[in-house]
């Protein structure tokens, strides 16, 4: 079967963790779906793990895109135009040496280039462009949890700045601070050029989930079920006591996937942010749900305290 009939898709970055759902998604709803990733083994990985999607996507490779030029041409030499956009690339990784460089500067470059050059190329035919944000960019890194706070809304924003993330050399502070930038850089874009598409932010907690993505081990687990899950049972964390985690709520891949398809014609969704959030993950809660469904792998999960739910002091 041909790439589908549908709506035109641009989605980035389709070889990580949430976009390879997304991918999945668009494919079942027969949409017409172009897909970057950054070389062509990237996407020759993804037909490798999903062979019944060939010819169901065109792939796009897009090696820097913290220019629009790349962009540019995209749209210009697309046989049919761009109807909606799905931008999920994004630096996802607390071990750097260069926060500013390796995680800020490229999802806030990169956020900038694609929209400049969607408004730029697409013309009406873009109807909107939906981003990939994230619940960092809500939640302030710096709240005491310990106290009873006041709920949070999309009306709320990180106050975290690069400074205070380079100063701390806090690589969790300096993701926080990409993508706050990232998702004022897209409002104050939309502010500016009043383009004819119209902006959705989805800003997820933290995403945990099967994984769909190719996978060539270990390491290759995405950096979420990995500090989430996979540490728990990979003999990182000895014990609970201690153990952190950057925020305490979750939500699974499959419903952040839908969100982001159901938000491309979805009219309520237009110029919103949408916070999602399913439910309290601590890593007692974590080891608890590991000992219990999987058996042959409690003996290398830690016990920690089975009745203290939420890390002591909360
Ligand atoms: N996982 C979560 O808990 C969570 C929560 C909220 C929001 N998000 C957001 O969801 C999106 C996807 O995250 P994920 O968990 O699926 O991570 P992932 O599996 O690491 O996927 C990240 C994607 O972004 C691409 N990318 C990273 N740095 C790039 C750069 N400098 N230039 C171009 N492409 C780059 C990666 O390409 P390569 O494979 O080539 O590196 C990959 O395709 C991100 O925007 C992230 O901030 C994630």
């Amino acid at each position: 079967m041909p790439n589908g009939q549908g709506p035109h898709v641009l989605l980035t970055g389709a070889n990580g963790f949430v976009a390879s759902h997304i991918l999945w998604i668009l494919i079942d709803r027969g949409y017409n779906v172009t897909a970057t990733v950054r070389s062509q083994e990237k996407a020759e990985d993804i037909i490798k793990t999903h062979p019944d999607w060939l010819g169901k996507v065109e792939f796009a490779i897009v090696a820097d895109f913290t220019s629009a030029k790349p962009f540019d041409h995209l749209f210009d030499d697309s046989k049919t135009p761009f109807n909606y956009v799905i931008h999920t690339a994004s630096p996802v990784t607390f071990s750097v040496k260069d926060i500013q460089k390796e995680i800020i500067e490229p999802a806030e470059m990169g956020t900038t280039a694609i929209l400049i050059a969607a408004e730029n190329h697409c013309g009406a035919a873009l109807k909107r462009f939906v981003l990939l944000g994230s619940a960092v960019s809500v939640l302030d890194s710096f709240e005491d949890i310990s106290k009873p706070g006041k709920p949070y809304t999309e009306k709320n924003w990180n106050p975290v700045t690069a400074k205070q993330a380079i100063e701390h050399k806090d690589n969790v502070l300096g993701y926080n601070v990409s993508k706050t930038r990232a998702e004022r850089a897209a409002w104050n874009f939309m502010k500016e050029k009043s383009p004819t598409f119209d902006l959705v932010v989805i800003n997820p907690d933290i995403i945990t989930g099967p994984m769909t993505h190719p996978i060539s081990g270990p390491k290759s687990i995405n950096e979420t079920n990995q500090f989430a899950i996979a540490n728990f049972i990979d003999g990182t964390h000895k014990e609970i006591e201690g153990v952190r985690f950057p925020f305490y709520h979750f939500v699974d891949v499959r419903d952040v996937a839908r969100s982001h398809v159901d938000a491309l014609e979805n009219s309520a969704a237009a110029n919103q942010r949408i916070l999602l959030i399913s439910g309290l993950i601590t890593p007692q809660l974590v080891a608890n749900y590991l000992r219990k469904n999987f058996p042959e792998l409690r003996s290398r999960v830690p016990e920690g305290n089975p009745a203290q739910l939420l890390p002591p002091g909360w």
